[in-house]
C-alpha cells in the first residue's frame, strides 16, 4: 500500500508524512517478547541487511509453519506471537522506507515514522486498556505534523520506551 501511495503524496515544501501504527510487541530485541532466531534478529537490526525479501521471508516461514503446525514460539517472539511477527514487520519495513527515502531532495522529502500507540481502550483489547483512543492518537498526530527536518530519519516511538 505504502508503494502504491508515494506517487499520490503531493511534494511540498514540507515533505509528505507517513506514520504506521504499530506495537512495543513487535520490537526486534525487545526485553520480553524478541524473536527466538538470532541470526533472522541480528538481520533484521542491520539495516544493511534489511530487504523486502528478508522481511517477507520471515512472515511466509512463519505462516508455513502455523500451517503445518510445526512453529514454536522458541523461535519466534513468545507473547502475541501472530499479532507480533505482524508489528515486527511493520516496524522493519518502516526501518527499510525510511533509509529508501532519506536520499529525496528538498520538496520531495518524505518522513515515516511508527509509533505504539500504548494499551488503549478499544474493541481490540475488549475496551481494557489503560489510555483513551484520544490519548493513545496523539503520538500518531504529532508523528503526522512533524517539523521539517534537514534529514530524514526513523523513530520508533512509545510510552513504554
Ligand atoms: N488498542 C491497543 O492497545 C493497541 C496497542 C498497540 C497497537 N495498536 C494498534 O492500533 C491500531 C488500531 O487498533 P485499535 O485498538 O483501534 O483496534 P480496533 O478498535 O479493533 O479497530 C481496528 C480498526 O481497523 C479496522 N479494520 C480491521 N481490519 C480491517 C481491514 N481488513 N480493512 C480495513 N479496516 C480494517 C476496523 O474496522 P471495522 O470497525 O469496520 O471492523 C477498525 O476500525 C491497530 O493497528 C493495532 O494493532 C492498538
Amino acid at each position: 500500500m505504502i508503494e502504491a501511495m508515494l506517487p499520490l503524496l503531493k511534494p511540498s515544501p514540507y515533505g509528505g508524512r507517513i506514520v504506521n501504527v504499530s506495537s512495543r510487541l513487535g520490537r526486534a530485541n525487545g526485553r520480553r517478547n524478541k524473536i527466538g532466531d538470532a541470526i533472522l534478529r541480528e538481520q533484521l537490526l542491520t539495516d544493511d541487511c534489511l530487504s523486502e525479501e528478508l522481511i517477507d521471508g520471515m512472515v511466509t516461514k512463519f505462516l508455513e509453519q502455523v500451517k503445518q503446525n510445526s512453529w514454536s514460539s522458541i523461535e519466534w517472539p513468545q507473547m502475541y506471537t501472530d499479532y507480533s511477527i505482524s508489528k515486527l514487520a511493520v516496524n522493519v519495513y518502516t526501518r527499510l522506507m525510511a533509509k529508501r527515502l532519506a536520499d529525496r531532495s528538498e520538496g520531495q522529502k518524505i518522513y515515516i515514522n511508527c509509533f505504539c500507540p500504548g494499551w488503549v481502550k478499544t474493541a481490540m483489547t475488549d475496551w481494557e486498556g489503560n489510555i483513551s483512543a484520544e490519548e493513545g492518537a496523539d503520538t500518531g498526530v504529532w508523528l503526522a505534523l512533524l517539523p521539517h527536518l534537514k534529514s530524514s530519519r526513523t523513530e520508533m516511538c512509545s510510552h513504554f520506551l
